[in-house]
């Protein structure tokens, strides 16, 4: 193919992190001079030592080779480049009940951009933004540097879908969706994602992109919402609401997703702020799903306050503070929710989390942080938990308790080592088999 004969033209990434870093690597390894760009210091010394600061498999290996090629260079400035992929982060700005998304990052990012842009370079937003940022903001900040969008340059949207955990494989055979600001900017990117990507690439306007982007992530905080609300109503009937969604979903049209302690990460639990801070009036159901999500680590934590009530002081094992299983990312994860909740309902709480080693040293002692603990408390669903030894850990628990709301954890077998087992939105269960 012709493309792949544009090979060594420069690639400038602004924003090293889950989704920069990745696509650097991937870039780099595909024969691109790819020049990394971020803020922290410490970051950008680590990537030149073909070292990173996540983790996500594969991603070291890749590195470390794009870094020893000479394929990828990390620096705090941008350079004049052929492409510039922006990929900062786009939080929430949270001010009492007002929650406002903030895209000062991605405003930064591209006034670094401008004074490097030339006749020709291709801009790409891959921050997932509100509808109309690439247009709106992205755009005209732009042509400040005297180019025109559309004429002397190519700008498109490209949102990420990978799932963390799986991003290396997810990065090359997820479909892609590119939103161009005109068709030939949307035709441009898709000759450079297609050096990597083996999925379908489909090309429609940038606006349409940035809604389908916040579109898939409403859809499953609706539907998390939706599993939540349905085991509250299962507990109160006395129904294991797992086995009624297990049954409810042999219906070839139904897809119910799986009850929990509450939605986390950098994604589904703020995505649905981008749509529902400038549109409140029509974003009804919307709202009401990130209510219901957002209260779950509080019902966790009620019910570990009521099976721990009369025991003096306390002591509760998180098992899992990264906001999903197999993974080392706590942003904005509802384990850190439920730790808040009972350290304020004076609890003492310990976390064992193998992969989550940022917050201590001590998350990875799983000795001391289940010695005399009254609760382990499974919140993420890490599958070292599957092989844990309940005979071993009862042994230096002061009480043997245990609830899991992933259920993740193999009942009969905690329940023979003496293991009081309580699953989330389990209701009196009753056996009709
Ligand atoms: N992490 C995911 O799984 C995921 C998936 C899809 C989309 N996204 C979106 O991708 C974007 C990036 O997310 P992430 O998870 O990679 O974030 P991240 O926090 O892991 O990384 C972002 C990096 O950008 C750097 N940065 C901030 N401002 C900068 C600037 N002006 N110039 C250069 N560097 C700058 C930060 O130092 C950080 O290292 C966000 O908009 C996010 O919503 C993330």
């Amino acid at each position: 193919m012709s493309v792949k004969k544009t090979i060594k033209q420069k690639i400038c990434i602004l924003g090293l992190g889950y989704i920069g870093l990745p696509t650097a690597s991937v870039l780099a390894s595909s024969g691109f001079q790819v020049l990394g760009v971020d803020c922290k210091h410490t970051l950008v010394d680590t990537i030149n030592r073909g070292l990173v600061h996540i983790h996500e498999p594969g991603l070291h290996t890749l590195v470390q080779a794009a870094v020893h090629s000479g394929n990828l260079v990390a620096r705090f400035e941008p350079e004049p480049a052929d492409v510039f992929l922006i990929a900062v982060p786009t939080p929430l700005r949270k001010e009492g009940d007002r929650v406002e998304v903030d895209l000062g990052n991605v405003e930064a990012a591209v006034k670094a951009v401008t004074p490097h842009l030339q006749k020709g370079n291709l801009v790409i937003l891959e921050s997932t933004s509100p509808p109309g940022t690439l247009e709106d903001l992205v755009a005209p900040l732009l042509e400040q540097g005297g180019l025109k969008a559309g004429s002397d340059f190519y700008a498109a949207y490209c949102p990420e879908r990978v799932l963390p955990g799986r991003t290396m494989k997810e990065l090359i055979e997820n479909n892609r969706i590119i939103g161009g600001y005109d068709p030939a900017s949307a035709r441009k990117a898709e000759a450079l994602y297609r050096h990597f990507v083996e999925g379908e690439i489909i090309l429609t306007d940038a606006r349409t992109a940035e809604m389908v982007k916040l579109a898939e992530n409403i859809y499953r905080d609706v539907n998390v919402a939706l599993a939540n609300e349905l085991s509250t109503i299962c507990e109160k009937l006395g129904i294991n609401a797992w086995e009624m969604i297990r049954l409810a979903n042999l219906h070839p049209r139904v897809h119910l997703h799986q009850p929990g302690p509450g939605v986390g990460g950098h994604c589904i639990s703020v995505d649905p702020w981008f749509v529902i801070s400038r549109y409140p009036d029509e974003s009804r159901m919307l709202s009401l799903a990130r209510r219901i999500n957002d209260e779950r680590p509080v019902i966790v934590a009620e019910l570990v306050v009521r099976l721990l009530e009369g025991i003096p002081d306390p002591v509760v094992t998180l098992m899992g503070v990264a906001y999903k299983g197999n993974i080392d990312d706590t942003r904005e994860s509802p384990a850190l929710r439920v730790l808040d909740e009972l350290r304020g309902r004076g609890i003492t709480c310990r976390i064992y989390d193998p992969h989550v080693l940022a917050l201590s040293e001590e998350t990875n002692n799983l000795a001391a942080a289940f010695s005399s603990s009254d609760c382990a408390l499974l919140l993420a669903d890490h599958d070292e938990f599957r092989y844990l030894y309940p005979r071993e850990l009862g042994k230096i628990m002061r009480r043997r308790v245990v609830v899991d709301t992933r259920s993740c954890l193999e009942r009969a077998l905690w329940e023979e080592h003496g293991f009081t087992y309580h699953l989330l939105a389990l209701g009196l269960e009753r056996d009709c088999r």
